[in-house]
Formats: structure tokens, C-alpha cells, sequence
């Protein structure tokens, strides 16, 4: 096994080698180094170890001589291979030569870097290069305690590129690139993609992912948050994403996690600063921290992080006790291998630092910002800990699309509106066995949030007929009849409902219906 213990010591391939990156892109497709070709050659269980930094069982996959075996061992696996067997599957002098792989003595070579093959959304053959021991499951340990150690995929990664929204844009600006993989991404639907690090490295890494995944190359700058772009008017962007170093610690130690500002500091500043960074209706999205504080409420923390101007949807995924956050970051670092001394002194330290802060907790989740230029601006902070859908995008697009309708809409405007209910929507019936009435009715989607709501019968009912035919007036005036209720009173009750279906995705506005069809008025 080569020397992964400072992969940061190692010099990376040469960035300004087209060629030589073009001929190694050729040789990986041609052995099927692909993600696919990765999952069939491994089987789902090997791969899935991959993911937990687990590397038996796809050693033992790849103990044969075909070219994709040989690559997995070489790029994926750390493994020296020999000359010769390598030589059947790349051109070794030139890949030595541009810094793509070392000799190790003996007749065998190694990798320089980690290279994992990955599939972009319409089947693009991507590959995330990043440092020794870094492709799979994060650092884990290995070798994470350089400073400047590059990472390359982690469920965070995969995360935030499934939320961003993928309309096509002019500009797009990556804040902590990384390996590159969110510039990646941006770079099918944005025309200019700036990519910013304070770590040189993951620059160097970024320009190598793009180039080895056969994408236009990014601007890279160097720097901290938002100083490399300026805040110049050109300076800003139509898309605005980071999976920053969210973590709260007592220190800087890793410069991929620790962001070097105090408590969730660098996460507000990040936030806050995008407002001055987008054009009108661009979106910004970032993965975050918050600390929860006693006597606080954190969604107020939330709302005051956004800057004036912008919508903000903002999710609470998850919330972690200052235990289990602390020890969750202290074994992502490999810290409970040390010396368990070593180990409780600094777990102490995490400690010591929530309580001078009174931290009772850590929320992480997401932030989505859209520039608007309306005066009352919407902030929705909600906490939704259950499954959604993947990629959520286009949800995260058509939620800032429906609360612009709700605010442009009265409740005059909106019962002259007509929606129709959203895909894969059901009823279901909450009550004790056997009784005749519900107890309540719950509306639950299949899709995108996969959200479950309370409402009443008459909302249920109203939601069911929702095919974008009726005005919503309408509906109400014949459940009213139905029902034997005054039309006037669902009138005046039922559209606060409606308005909370329609922000959480059970109904979408349809075309406006002519003036005519709403016969009460
Ligand atoms: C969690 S990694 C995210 C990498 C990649 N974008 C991804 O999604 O996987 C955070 C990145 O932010 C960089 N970083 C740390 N502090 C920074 C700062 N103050 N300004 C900009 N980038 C920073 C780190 O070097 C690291 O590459």
C-alpha cells in the first residue's frame, strides 16, 4: 500500500496538460471506469462498504487482470500496480510524466491522487479527483488530519448538488469548491462558473476534475467567502451555491470542515453576504449549521442570517445534542484512534466551547435564498427531518414560484383562481377503528417533500377536485351546497387552507380562469 499518511506532501498532476488529462479520460471510458461500469464490477454490497470507508470486500472484487479491475485498484484503492499490467491499460510514461502517477520503487507505480468515477444527472461520465484517500466516505481518518486534505464525495456533496435548482443561467459562483463537484454540476447549465477555496490545492484538484470530466474549465480564485469575486456589480451571480465548512468547533484544525470563524459564524456570513452576490431572481443555496441557544428560538436565529432583499426557504433537517455533535466530527476525524487522553481532552474542549456559548444543540439543513424585488419579503423556516425526493430542484424552483403567487394574489384574486392538486397525492383517514367519521383527514405527497398535512373535509374535498378546470370560488360555492354550509363563510375561512396546500406543494396555481366561470362572484 503506497503512503497515504500526508497525502497533502504529494504533488498533484500537472492542471495545464490537456492532452495528457484528454488521453487519460479516453483510457478510463475505454475500461469502463465509469460509475456503472464501477457498481456492476463490484456489486451493490462492495460499493456500499466503499461509501462507509470500508475497502475489503472491493479488494477482493478486484483481484483479477481486467483493465477496470486495474484501475480501481490504482485510483480508487490506493494499490501499487505493476508496470506491465498497467501499461495494457494507460500510457504509463505519460501519465507519469504529467503527475498522474509515481514510481514506487520496485516495478510498480501508484496513483498521485484519488480519481471516482461519477455519473451526472443525464448519464454524464464524470470523474471527482481528490486527495490519497479521500474518494470514498470522506476522510474517516485516513490521512484527514492535514490541514489542507481535499475531500472528495461525501453525502453532503451529493446533497447540496440534489438541491440546487437547474435552470439554465448565465453565471454561477461555487464558494469552497472543493474537488470541484459543485462546479461540475454547474457547469451543464451555467455559461460562466467561478469557483472560489481558500485552499490552493482544491483549486488545483477543481481544474483536474473539470478537465478529466471533459467540462469547460472554471475561473479559480483563491480566497475567503466572497473576497475573491469582490462586490463589484459584476460580481454578482445568477446562482450562488456552497457545501461550506460548516462545522462548529472549538478550533481550526481542517481547513474542508472548519471553517476558522467562531460558533456559526461563517455560516451566517455566508448567507448574509449573498444578497449583495445575485441578480434579480438568481438563487443562492448552501448547506449550513446553526446553533441552537438557550433562550433563543432558532428559527429567529434563521431569519435574522437573511439578507434584505431575497426570499428565503430555509429546511431544519436534522438536530444533534452537543454530544453527539461533537462526537460525530471527533470520529469523522479519526480523533477516537488517538490516545484516549488525548481523546477526552479534547472532547472536552468541544464541550467547553458550547457551554461558554450556552449551545444546547446543532440543527443542520438547508438554506435557499432567491433575490426579489418585492417589498414584503417570504421566510419560510420550517424543520422537516423525514425522506424526500432526490433531486429536489425543480421543488426548491417551485416553491419560490408559488409563495411570488401568493403574495400577488388576495384572497379575492385567489378564489377566482383555479389549481390543479399535485402528482401522487393521497387521503388518509385518522380515527379510532371502527368509527364512521374520521377523526382527521391527512393529505400526504408522494413526491418531492413528500409533506403530510392536517386539514379539514372540506379542504380534502376541495383538494380533490382541484384539475384546473374550476375557479376555486367556484369548488367552494358547490361544497357549500353539499355540505349545507353559506357559501360565504367557506368563502372567508377556506382560503387560509388553500394558501398553506398551495405554499407546501399540494396544489399548484393554474392558468387564471375567465372572470365568467366564477358565478358567484
Ligand atoms: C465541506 S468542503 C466542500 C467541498 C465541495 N464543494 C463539496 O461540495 O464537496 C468545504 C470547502 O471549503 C473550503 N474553505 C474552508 N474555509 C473557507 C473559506 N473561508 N472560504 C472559502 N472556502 C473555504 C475548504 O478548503 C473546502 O474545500
Amino acid at each position: 500500500m503506497g503512503d497515504v499518511s500526508s497525502p497533502v506532501a504529494a504533488p498533484l498532476p500537472a492542471a495545464d496538460r490537456p492532452d495528457a488529462t484528454r488521453d487519460l479520460r479516453a483510457a478510463l471510458l475505454e475500461a469502463e471506469f465509469t460509475a456503472d461500469g464501477l457498481l456492476d464490477l463490484l456489486g451493490a454490497p462492495a460499493y456500499a462498504a466503499l461509501a462507509r470507508s470500508e475497502t475489503v470486500p472491493a479488494l477482493r472484487a478486484t483481484r483479477g487482470e481486467r483493465p477496470l479491475e486495474t484501475l480501481v485498484r490504482l485510483f480508487l484503492l490506493q494499490q501499487p500496480v505493476a508496470r506491465d499490467r498497467l501499461a495494457a491499460v494507460l500510457d504509463v510514461a505519460a501519465c507519469v510524466e504529467s503527475g498522474w502517477l509515481r514510481e514506487t520503487g520496485g516495478d510498480e507505480l501508484a496513483a498521485t491522487v484519488d480519481v471516482r468515477p461519477y455519473g451526472g444527472p443525464d448519464g454524464e461520465d464524470w470523474f471527482i479527483v481528490s486527495d490519497l484517500g479521500c474518494a470514498v466516505g470522506g476522510a474517516g481518518g485516513i490521512g484527514s488530519r492535514d490541514e489542507g486534505v481535499v475531500l472528495g464525495v461525501g453525502g453532503a456533496s451529493t446533497t447540496l448538488a440534489a438541491i440546487t435548482v437547474r435552470t439554465p443561467v448565465g453565471s454561477a459562483l461555487d464558494i469552497g469548491t472543493g474537488s470541484g463537484i459543485q462546479a461540475l454540476h454547474a457547469s451543464r447549465h451555467a455559461t460562466r462558473v467561478t469557483a472560489t477555496d481558500l485552499n490552493s490545492r482544491a483549486l488545483h484538484i477543481t481544474a483536474l476534475t473539470l478537465a478529466l470530466s471533459g467540462a469547460p474549465a472554471a475561473d479559480l480564485r483563491e480566497g475567503s467567502l466572497y473576497e475573491p469575486v469582490g462586490d463589484a456589480d459584476d460580481a454578482r451571480y445568477d446562482l450562488v451555491v456552497s457545501n461550506p465548512p460548516f462545522v462548529i468547533s472549538p478550533g481550526a484544525r481542517l481547513t474542508y470542515r472548519d471553517g476558522g470563524m467562531s460558533g456559526d459564524d461563517l455560516c451566517r456570513s455566508i448567507v448574509q453576504g449573498a444578497g449583495e452576490h445575485l441578480n434579480e431572481g438568481g438563487y443562492a443555496q448552501f448547506l449550513a449549521n446553526w446553533q441552537h441557544v438557550e433562550g433563543e428560538e432558532w428559527t429567529e436565529r434563521l431569519r435574522s442570517w437573511v439578507p434584505r432583499g431575497c426570499d428565503a426557504w430555509i429546511v431544519q433537517r436534522e438536530v444533534q445534542d452537543i454530544t453527539q455533535y461533537a462526537e460525530l466530527w471527533l470520529r469523522d476525524a479519526g480523533d477516537h484512534r488517538t490516545d484516549p487522553a488525548e481523546y477526552a481532552a479534547r472532547y472536552d474542549a468541544w464541550l467547553d466551547e458550547f457551554e461558554a456559548r450556552k449551545v444546547k444543540a446543532v440543527g443542520f439543513g438547508w438554506i435557499s435564498l432567491r433575490r426579489t424585488a418585492h417589498d414584503e419579503p417570504s421566510i419560510v423556516v420550517e424543520e422537516w427531518p423525514h425522506p424526500v425526493e432526490q433531486p429536489l430542484g425543480e421543488v426548491v424552483r417551485s416553491h419560490f414560484e408559488r409563495v411570488d403567487w401568493l403574495r400577488t394574489h388576495d384572497d379575492a384574486a385567489l378564489l377566482q383562481s383555479s389549481f390543479v392538486l399535485a402528482a401522487e397525492v393521497v387521503q388518509e383517514q385518522v380515527g379510532l377503528p371502527g368509527a364512521e367519521d374520521p377523526e382527521h383527514v391527512v393529505l400526504r405527497q408522494g413526491r418531492g417533500m413528500r409533506r403530510a398535512t392536517k386539514v379539514d373535509t372540506v379542504a380534502a374535498g376541495f383538494a380533490g377536485v382541484c384539475d384546473g378546470s374550476l375557479s376555486a370560488g367556484t369548488i367552494l360555492d358547490a361544497i357549500a351546497q353539499l355540505v349545507g354550509e353559506e357559501p360565504v363563510l367557506l368563502r372567508d375561512q377556506v382560503p387560509a387552507q388553500i394558501r398553506t396546500l398551495v405554499e407546501q406543494g399540494f396544489l399548484d396555481p393554474a392558468a387564471p380562469a375567465a372572470p365568467a366561470a366564477d358565478t358567484a362572484g
